[in-house]
């Protein structure tokens, strides 16, 4: 899969994507990163790509052509694009989605990140400043993604979330299993983890997971995603794919149900 990323801070990427899991799927190819300044697309001597919001007040607005020209660069507009600066030319019609981070977009969740990971290349606009003209967000961006409900400075840090949890469900990244009954992934939250040694500053772990008891080890496992989504998260086991056994095990667990989707949880 192919990320391309348009951005005013490229260098704010190194890091986080030259390192770890990131970096392996990107040396074996399962995973390609792009990196476009926006700067470059400046035409003006001093290469500013903001400018002073009509109608006054504080900050600054990112300028709507130099990120058409990014996009038409990067996407293939066509020449024309490039050049006449009169006519807006539309996206090609078979071009991968173009996503701005924005705080007032669509909170991005793991159904988000499973939906994108089909993709076979997705673009990334970066915001910065007040964040970008309004004609280029309604000609060229086809979904707002936010990372959560408080602001950022950039959509840096928001697009390198975006890809993290988009690329690690690309097939080879991560050993299959990794991601099967991670939180999340069917509204469950994950059970809890151990490893060696067994005991700890005097802490044992679950006798079970020493058992050897594979079926027990499974029900355990399961039993724990159902009790910490309960004790965590109620709000997603309206949304969890419940059997009769489940509902039953969280009810003698203090889980209460008056209606569908109004689930509480220990009080
Ligand atoms: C300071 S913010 C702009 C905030 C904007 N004036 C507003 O009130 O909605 C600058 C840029 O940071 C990014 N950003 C900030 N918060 C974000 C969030 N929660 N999720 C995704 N992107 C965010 C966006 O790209 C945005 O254009």
């Amino acid at each position: 899969m192919r990320f391309d990323i348009l951005t005013l801070f490229p260098a704010m990427f190194t890091g986080p994507f030259t390192e770890s899991i990131l970096k392996r799927a990107q040396q074996a190819g399962h995973l390609e990163i792009a990196l476009h300044d926006i700067r470059h697309y400046a035409r003006d001597r001093h290469k500013s790509a903001d400018d002073y919001p009509f109608g006054g007040g504080a900050g600054m607005v990112m300028k709507p052509e130099v990120i058409y020209q990014a996009l038409a660069d990067v996407l293939g507009y066509g020449e024309q694009a490039l050049a006449d600066l009169d006519t807006l030319i539309p996206p090609p019609p078979d071009r991968p989605p173009v996503i701005a981070m924005s705080p007032a977009g669509e909170v991005f969740s793991q159904r988000i990140a499973e939906e994108l990971a089909q993709h076979p290349r997705i673009v990334l606009v970066c915001g910065h400043y007040e964040g970008i003209d309004e004609r280029v967000r309604e000609c060229c961006i086809d979904r707002e993604l936010s990372i959560g409900d408080y602001v950022l400075t950039g959509g840096e840090l928001a697009a390198m979330v975006v890809v993290d949890a988009v690329a690690r469900l690309q097939p080879g990244v991560l050993a299959a299993a990794s991601t099967a009954e991670e939180s999340h992934s069917d509204y469950l939250l994950e059970y809890p983890h151990y490893t060696r040694p067994a005991t700890w500053r005097g802490h044992t772990i679950p006798d079970v997971l020493v058992s050897g008891h594979h079926g027990n080890v499974a029900r355990w496992r399961h039993e724990q995603r159902l009790l910490r989504t309960l004790q965590r998260r109620p709000d997603l086991l309206s949304k969890a794919p419940l059997s009769a056994r489940d509902r039953e095990y969280l009810r003698q667990h203090g889980w209460s149900t008056s209606a569908p989707g109004d689930e509480q949880g220990i009080r």
